[in-house]
């Protein structure tokens, strides 16, 4: 097994592994594999039992989509609510699967109290520190690995504005690093619990460019120094059937040289839908169908190639319940391995098939 835990309470993870298959699933594979397969997923929806049956059944990883953000664990100033992430940790330990934590720290999703708050540099400092200390000590010992830093980066690959960072920030804009803030940010996760597993997670620039680049500076600064971070999230939202895939890998294999984790975070494949009223419908072209599963599959495939890649998790895993469609103002959907009624599609397949291969397989 490649997959690196710190901690002894993932050892019935790995023991369950090594259980007799009988139906084949993604999560048998993976297991087998040694890699981790997650999903996105939200609490509200785990009555639905098809929704629960498929995520426990396919999956040994979860990830909350929007329970453990901000704008839900501190929908009120001075109040935390951490019921909707317990559910979906409760569910977890049920069906031992791992759960990733999302996110201490990014512009978005932010509740207006804060966002909007008006707050000098040394309030902020001081709710962030609090934030980042009372979530990553309640979910110790059952996250196994947090998003601390979403989306620091904008396309220039400088640091992006932010109330974190420059606006006012947190009193860090102005040190001798622009990445000063994402440092205090991890410092403080790893005060909070040294056995999580640290990740600066990142869209929109998994392949080699200035972004990237911008990233991997610092992900080396960070390392040269000590500043405990343990691995790097590509979220791999794929914008087009174009994407250049043979760039992430080499991203992937420079950061891997670092001595840093990859998780494969945010993985989905838009494919355009007509309108018919609703996005999704029955209007998905069937050679998109094919072409999305040939993206999911050299995914996988690059993931398992890169011994540092230990896990792979969808953002959602039915069409039924996706961001795509609100994201795209209805233009695209089918992003999923699995279509709205629970059937898996040819991605679901394709993925399949790399991870019955496992790491390394010659083909
Ligand atoms: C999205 C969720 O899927 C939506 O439910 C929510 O309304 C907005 O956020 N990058 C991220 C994720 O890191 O947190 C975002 O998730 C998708 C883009």
């Amino acid at each position: 097994m490649n997959i690196k835990f710190r901690s002894s309470q993932f050892v019935a993870l790995l023991l369950f592994a090594s259980l007799p298959a009988t139906t084949p699933t993604l999560r048998l594979a993976a297991d087998r594999a040694g890699v981790l397969i997650g999903a996105a997923a939200r609490p509200s929806l785990l009555q639905e039992a098809a929704y629960a049956a498929t995520l426990s059944r396919e999956f040994n990883m979860v990830e909350a989509e929007d329970a453990m953000k901000w704008w839900t664990i501190r929908p009120e100033s001075g109040k935390f609510n951490f019921s909707q992430g317990d559910e979906l940790v409760r569910f977890a330990q049920v069906h031992r699967m791992l759960v990733r934590g999302h996110c201490l720290v990014w512009d978005h999703n932010n509740p207006d109290w804060l966002a909007h708050g008006n707050f000098t540099s040394a309030q902020l400092s001081q709710i962030l520190h609090e934030h980042i200390t009372t979530v990553v000590k309640h979910y110790a010992g059952q996250v196994f690995a947090w998003d601390v830093v979403n989306e620091g980066f904008d396309e220039h690959g400088k640091v992006r504005d932010s109330i974190w960072y420059n606006q006012p920030g947190i009193g860090l804009a102005h040190v001798d690093k622009d990445t000063a803030y994402i440092e205090q940010a991890f410092r403080w996760a790893h005060e909070a619990d040294p056995q999580a597993l640290l990740f600066y997670n990142e869209g929109e620039g998994e392949g080699l460019g200035i972004k990237s680049d911008a990233i991997y500076a610092m992900l080396e600064d960070f390392k040269g120094r000590g500043v405990p971070i343990d691995g790097v999230g590509l979220q791999m939202h794929i914008s087009s059937f174009e994407t250049n895939l043979q760039s992430v890998a080499t991203n992937m294999s420079r950061i891997s040289a670092l001595g840093l984790q990859i998780h494969i975070t945010e993985l989905d494949v838009p494919v355009p839908v007509k309108a018919t009223g609703v996005w999704g419908g029955e209007s998905a072209h069937p050679e998109d169908l094919d072409r999305q599963a040939q993206i999911y599959r050299r995914i996988v495939r690059m993931c398992l190639d890169n011994p540092s890649c230990t896990a792979i998790q969808t953002w959602g895993f039915t069409d039924k319940y996706s961001w795509i469609g609100s994201h795209s103002h209805g233009s695209q959907g089918w992003a999923l391995p699995f279509d709205r009624d629970y059937r898996p599609k040819a991605a679901y397949n394709a993925i399949a098939e790399e991870l019955a291969r496992g790491r390394n397989s010659k083909r």
